[in-house]
C-alpha cells in the first residue's frame, strides 16, 4: 500500500511530484497554516507529514497519530516539534540544514547594515516627504567597517556571516555551546563568554537554535552590558531575546538599535510596540526566502520523507534513535 502523507502548505511543484512518485498524499494547499485540529486531525490519519517552522506539532498530535512514521520539516530550526514526544513514538524527524546557510547569511548582513546605518528610517523619510536639505548629521548612524562583531552561536549560519564580516574588516568575537577551533583558526575568531561579548561588541548578531537553555538568554541583564552605540541582530528565533526587555534598551537608548527577521509571536502582531521605535528594522522572517533556497528547502524536505517513508535513512534525521527503533 502507497504510504499516506499531509503537506501543510502550498510548495514547490518539483518537491509535490516527487512524493506523488510514491505516495498518496493530501496537502493544504494554502500560503497560510493550517489550522491547528486540521493538522491534528490530518496526522491521525498519515504516516508522514511535511510541515513548516510554523506548524506547531505538540506531543497530543504525534501521541494521536498512531501510524505516523516521520515528520519532515521544512526549516533549519525544528523547535515547532516535540522532538521528545516524536523520539519516544519512534517517528523520525527531518529538517533542511546547510542548503539555507548563505541566503540566511546574506539576510543577517543585510539586517547589519539596515540597523546600524538607519537605511529603514531613511526610507521612510524620504517617502514621507521629510527630505528637505542635505544636513552634516543626518540619519547619521553606525560604521559597520571595521566595527567588533559578537556571534552568538557559531553554526554553518554564524560562520557564514563572520565570513562576511571579514570582508568588512570586521573583528569577531564568539560564544558558543563548544569551542570551535576551526572556525577560530579559519577566521581569526576569537572566543569568549556571553557577558563579554555582549560588552566588547558593537554588533551582536544571534545564530543559536532556540532550546530550553537559549531561551530568553538576551533580557535586560544582557542588554545592560551592551554598549549604548551597540546593534543586536536576530535572524534566529524570536524566542532567544526577551522581547519586552529589547523594547526598553531600544525606547530608553541603552543600545543604538535592533534588526530583528524573527519574533517570539509569528506573525508580529500589530500591536506589539516595536512598531512603535524608529530604531528596530523589523522583517517578516524571511532569512532564506530566495527563489532558489525555498525551492531547495522543499525539495530536501520531500525526498527525506520519501525516504523515511520507503526504509531509507533520511539525510537529515535530527532524532536518529527514532530511526533504530
Ligand atoms: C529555518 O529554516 O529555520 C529558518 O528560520 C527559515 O528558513
Amino acid at each position: 500500500m502507497r504510504p499516506s502523507v499531509y503537506i501543510c502548505r502550498s510548495i514547490a511543484q518539483e518537491a509535490i511530484s516527487l512524493i506523488a512518485q510514491c505516495c498518496d498524499y493530501r496537502i493544504w494547499n494554502n500560503d497560510q497554516p493550517v489550522p491547528a485540529k486540521i493538522l491534528e486531525e490530518e496526522m491521525k490519519k498519515s504516516d508522514g507529514v511535511l510541515t513548516t517552522l510554523s506548524d506547531q506539532v505538540n506531543a497530543a498530535f504525534i501521541a494521536g497519530a498512531p501510524n505516523l512514521k516521520i515528520i519532515s520539516n521544512m526549516a533549519a530550526g525544528f523547535d515547532n516539534i516535540d522532538i521528545g514526544e516524536a523520539t519516544t513514538k519512534g517517528v523520525m524527524v527531518t529538517n533542511t540544514p546547510g542548503i539555507l546557510t548563505n541566503t540566511t547569511a546574506d539576510l543577517a548582513f543585510a539586517l547589519i547594515l539596515a540597523a546600524s546605518r538607519r537605511l529603514m528610517e531613511a526610507e521612510k523619510f524620504l517617502r514621507n516627504g521629510q527630505w528637505q536639505a542635505w544636513e552634516p548629521m543626518l540619519l547619521t548612524g553606525q560604521d559597520v567597517y571595521g566595527a567588533t562583531l559578537g556571534i552568538i552561536g557559531l553554526g554553518q549560519i554564524g560562520s557564514a556571516v563572520a565570513r562576511r564580516a571579514k570582508g568588512f574588516n570586521m573583528n569577531l568575537i564568539y560564544c558558543n555551546r563548544k569551542r570551535n577551533y576551526q572556525a577560530e583558526a579559519e577566521l581569526g575568531a576569537r572566543y569568549a563568554n556571553l557577558r563579554e561579548l555582549l560588552s566588547l561588541s558593537d554588533i551582536v548578531s544571534v545564530h543559536c537554535p532556540l532550546t530550553r537553555e537559549t531561551k530568553g538568554l538576551i533580557s535586560y541583564g544582557e542588554l545592560a552590558v551592551m554598549k549604548p552605540t551597540a546593534v543586536l541582530i536576530n535572524t534566529a528565533r524570536g524566542g532567544v531575546v526577551d522581547e519586552d526587555a529589547l523594547y526598553e534598551a531600544l525606547a530608553n537608548r541603552h543600545i543604538f538599535a535592533a534588526g530583528l527577521d524573527v519574533f517570539s509571536e509569528e506573525p508580529l502582531p500589530l500591536d506589539n510596540p516595536l512598531f512603535k521605535l524608529p530604531n528596530v528594522a523589523l522583517l517578516p522572517h524571511i532569512g532564506s526566502a530566495s527563489i532558489a533556497t525555498r525551492t531547495k528547502m522543499a525539495i530536501m524536505a520531500a525526498s527525506d520523507l520519501v525516504a523515511g517513508l520507503t526504509g531509507k535513512l533520511p539525510r537529515n534525521l535530527v532524532n536518529p534513535e527514532s530511526y533504530k527503533r
